[in-house]
């Protein structure tokens, strides 16, 4: 089983707070930072950029998983690289050189991830998959833009057949996971889980990553 991972996704914390937010995903246990960048024309939204990345690297020693919703992704890789990030993920509905990037990303040093929308079938990440080219599968159970939004369970599949033909691949799933979507997420083979509005509004955050791990190993691939 590749290692299950939690990714707090500090997209949902108090903006006033930001540098405590990520002190508290770290005691809490979290395994990395998933940060959310959005450029308000790949997605409708505008969140955080390279100096948020930052601020991140500087605050904790926990690995930073930037998540690029842009639309031009190709142009910010040099700076998310060297503000911190470990690994960066673009989508496959960007408009640029898919493979391209992604050899600009592990140029840079960080791991490659590739993002695929709820609407775009799983079969348009195939070829780029078969480069060798990336790191991680991120598979979004909502339509990217903002948190708090639910979990569409059609995900499940598209993680499933990425799993079966990449059984050591990263596999990450982001959007409405919580204690129970977790579940049949992992049972479906994913293995990373980014999670904003249910751990940063938890009671414990601490208590609510220890739980979404177990839950997480327990499911994980029964579903494949
Ligand atoms: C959505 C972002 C997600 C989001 C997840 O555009 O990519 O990472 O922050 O938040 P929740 O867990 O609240 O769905
Ligand atoms: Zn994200």
């Amino acid at each position: 089983m590749p290692k299950v991972e939690i990714m707090p996704s500090i997209l949902a914390a108090d903006i006033g707070n930001l540098e405590q937010a990520v002190r508290q995903c770290e005691i809490a246990g979290a395994d990395q930072i998933h940060l959310d960048v959005m450029d308000g024309v790949f997605v409708p939204n505008i969140s955080m950029g390279p100096a948020v990345c930052e601020m991140v690297n500087r605050v904790t020693d926990l690995p930073i998983n930037t998540h690029l919703m842009l639309l031009r992704p190709q142009n910010y890789i040099e700076a998310f690289a060297k503000a911190g990030s470990d690994t960066i993920l673009i989508h496959i509905e960007a408009t640029c050189d898919v493979l391209h990037t992604l050899r600009t990303i592990r140029d840079f040093g960080c791991g490659a991830g590739l993002t695929i929308n709820p609407p775009t079938p799983v079969e348009s990440i195939f070829k780029t998959l078969e480069s060798g080219r990336v790191d991680e599968v991120l598979v979004m159970s909502v339509n990217p833009g903002f948190g708090g939004q639910s979990y569409i369970e059609e995900a499940e599949t598209k993680v499933a057949e990425v799993r079966r033909r990449y059984p050591g691949i990263m596999i990450s799933i982001d959007g409405g996971i919580d204690l129970e979507t977790v579940k049949p997420a992992a049972a479906h083979g994913a293995n990373l889980f980014v999670a904003g509005t249910s751990l940063f509004k938890a009671p414990d955050m601490k208590e609510a990553i220890t739980q979404m791990r177990t839950n997480a190993e327990e499911q994980y691939g029964k579903k494949l």
